[in-house]
């Protein structure tokens, strides 16, 4: 794992936007997991600037979201949709065939997440950018999730759903269900950025970088197999590391 050392959100937003953007510009048609949560706002923000300012285009970009919310319209704020809309797509020259973002208002969820599934393996992504949870999840895959699981629905953590509150008017309302790409699915990706900021994820990334386990209990752990890692992270969030 390559770990990039930065002091601050301000500076993991912009570098990972010089990352990102180096690649859409190397690329005829880059395929790009994009994540949600607050950790990659910083970095929607500053590719939206560098497209206003022409320095890259999302013409020829496919886009492959890590999860949805189940029972969530595209229109409920809180939906991943929405957030992915508002914080980034509507904002560039995307376009929207090729947004691909699970569908957890599909009729049949098992269905939708072999299609997706297929969808992603054929596309192949270039590069998926990815947070961490505070406990190791990636995407929605909660500890104890099989390291062979591939698009799937999920029954949420009760912490994860308490870490999420935040975004609605209160516990009950956040779903109970989401949809997300499997662990082996976002191994598939050739390249991984994961983006860690704050003290409050420093135990989390000391779990990950300061031991060797690669353990189903902690899922971000599987990154160590992965090839090709880039571990983004702040002052704050390594202040647990040896
Ligand atoms: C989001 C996602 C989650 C978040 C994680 C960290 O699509 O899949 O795994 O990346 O929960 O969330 P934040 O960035 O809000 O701390």
């Amino acid at each position: 794992m390559k770990i990039i050392h930065v002091s601050g959100y301000e500076e993991m937003s912009g570098k990972s936007a010089d990352l990102m953007a180096e690649l859409i510009q190397n690329s005829n048609n880059p395929v790009i997991g994009f994540a949600t949560g607050s950790t990659p706002i910083g970095l929607y923000k500053c590719l939206i600037k560098k497209y206003r300012q022409k320095e890259i285009s999302f013409r020829n970009v496919t886009a492959f979201n890590l999860d949805e919310y189940v029972g969530l319209a595209k229109e409920n704020k809180n939906s991943y949709h929405y957030y992915m809309n508002e914080k980034l797509f509507k904002h560039l020259d995307i376009s929207r065939r090729n947004i691909n973002i699970p569908n957890g208002m599909a009729e049949d969820l098992e269905q939708e997440c072999l299609s997706y599934d297929r969808l992603v393996s054929e596309k192949a992504i270039d590069i998926q950018i990815l947070g961490m949870g505070l406990n190791g999840h990636i995407g929605f895959n909660e500890p104890g999730t099989s390291f062979k699981s591939r698009t799937h629905i999920v029954d949420l953590d009760q912490s994860t759903r308490q870490a999420n509150s935040r975004f609605f008017r209160s516990l009950d309302e956040v779903p109970t269900k989401a949809l997300t790409m499997g662990i082996e699915t976002i191994m598939e990706s050739k390249r991984i950025l994961l983006l860690v900021s704050g003290n409050e994820k420093s135990e989390a990334l000391a779990r990950l970088l300061n031991s060797t386990r690669v353990s189903q209990e902690f899922p971000a752990s599987i990154l160590r197999k992965h090839k090709d890692v880039t571990v983004m992270a702040d002052d704050a969030a390594l202040n647990k590391i040896h």
